[in-house]
């Protein structure tokens, strides 16, 4: 057994169920009896069709949203609200037009009156880590897309989570910038062991990212099928498409992704 199996799951869903009521309308089930876990340190892709749940797990583990059935739990206690140890990523970077670099970044830290003999040095740190550091006192809407991106990204690992949710964070970037964000994130998360759950629509990052792919059945969402992913780290994409087994492991998903997109649009699911 290795030293991450021995340690407790870092967050656990234990047959969560949702639905969503929309004015006169009956209550709509989207996600139906949900269980899975992530270890500590571990990086967990989700994937699954439009509209399949995969925002609303996120937002239930992020305590923006409340179960009606089921349980979440973080280091086995129940989680209700939002919390400093899980940090959340968005597709849009949402930061603060009116604020720098820096601001935005410590924005959190500043609120929550840290001192800024704690939170500069580390602030810093992070900017450093995503090729930020000479950048400190522009405007967002002096920054790139990519740019703005790795300032949300140093943002919401400034308060060192645990746990980092990240909802499609590269999806509006271009396939060249998203992939060095990607090999960013997975260099920042190999030097601060945070457990990640990315969620994304491309077979190609999460086989990039991902320890474990899990994938969501169409409407209601249920996990339908689980790959752990048996690349060897730190990865380089050009290796990793050479690799005979990339192309079978891609082709394997992508046919469970498509089935899975197909009957949530033609409503054969359930
Ligand atoms: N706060 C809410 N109120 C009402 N309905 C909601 C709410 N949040 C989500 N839904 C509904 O739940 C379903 C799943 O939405 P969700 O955003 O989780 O899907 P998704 O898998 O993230 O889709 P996408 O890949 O398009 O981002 C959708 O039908 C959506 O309309
Ligand atoms: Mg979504």
């Amino acid at each position: 057994m290795n030293q991450i199996a021995q340690l407790p799951a870092r967050v656990r869903l234990a047959g969560i169920s949702k639905s969503f009521a929309s004015g006169k309308q009956a209550a709509t089930p989207v996600l139906s009896d949900i269980s899975l876990e992530l270890e500590q340190g571990e990086l967990v892709c989700l994937l699954g069709p439009s509209g399949c749940g995969k925002s609303t797990i996120l937002n239930l583990i992020a305590g923006f949203e409340q179960t009606d059935s089921g349980a979440i739990l973080l280091d086995g206690s129940p989680v209700n609200k939002p919390g400093p140890e899980r940090g959340v990523v968005f597709q849009q970077p949402t930061l603060f037009p009116w604020l720098s670099v820096l601001d935005n970044v410590t924005f959190g830290p500043r609120m929550a009156g840290v001192k800024k003999s704690v939170y500069l040095p580390e602030a810093e740190r992070y900017l450093r880590l995503v090729g930020l550091q000479d950048f400190h006192h522009h405007m967002p809407w002096q920054l790139s897309g990519g740019m703005r991106q790795r300032v949300a990204l140093a943002r919401a690992w400034l308060p060192n989570p645990e746990i980092l949710l990240m909802d499609e964070p590269f999806g509006a970037l271009d396939a060249q910038t998203r992939l060095m964000m990607q090999e960013l994130l997975t260099s920042v998360w190999q030097k601060t062991g945070t457990t990640i759950l990315f969620i994304t629509h491309d077979v190609d990052e999460a086989l990039f990212l991902a320890d474990r792919v899990l994938v969501m059945s169409a409407r209601p969402g249920r996990i339908c099928a689980e790959f752990k992913i048996p690349f060897p780290r730190p990865r380089d994409v050009e290796v990793l498409v050479a690799d005979v087994g990339y192309g079978a492991l891609k082709q394997k998903i992508l046919h469970i992704v498509r089935e899975e997109a197909r009957k949530s649009m033609t409503g054969t699911a359930q």
